[in-house]
């Protein structure tokens, strides 16, 4: 199957606005979020130490805060926006777990469905 092969994942309405969800894609955890602007998918472990984002909360609308370490991520592109600074001392891991996007998967909407493409 080529990577741009789309896979059906949820319905629109299993992902209320403001809210995300975990799925299992091809053996993967994939986090959909809601957002204002339309639905998103990035990986759905922290990229720092792979902590759960599921947990996380959505800040700003747009960002998804983890709640290990604190890192901070765009949903929309998946970028650094803050890197893990909770508690104090925890930078000291940077020096080997250094800033890494989220990876992120291109979403389609058809009917009341979300398809995700790249899995
Ligand atoms: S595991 Fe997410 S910030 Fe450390």
């Amino acid at each position: 199957m080529s990577p741009s092969t789309e896979i059906a994942v949820c319905s629109e309405k299993d992902v209320p606005l403001g809210q995300k969800k975990v799925f299992q894609v091809k053996g993967q955890a994939i986090l959909v979020y809601h957002l204002k602007d339309g639905f998103y998918a990035t990986q759905a472990h922290c990229t720092h130490a792979f902590w759960p984002l599921k947990g996380g909360k959505i800040l700003e609308g747009y960002t998804v805060q983890c709640p290990f370490h604190h890192a901070i991520f765009d949903i929309r592109t998946g970028e650094v926006v803050e890197w893990a600074n909770f508690p104090p001392g925890i930078q000291l891991l940077n020096i080997v777990r250094g800033k890494k996007a989220l990876k992120r998967y291109k979403v389609n909407r058809r009917e009341g469905k979300i398809y995700l493409q790249g899995v």
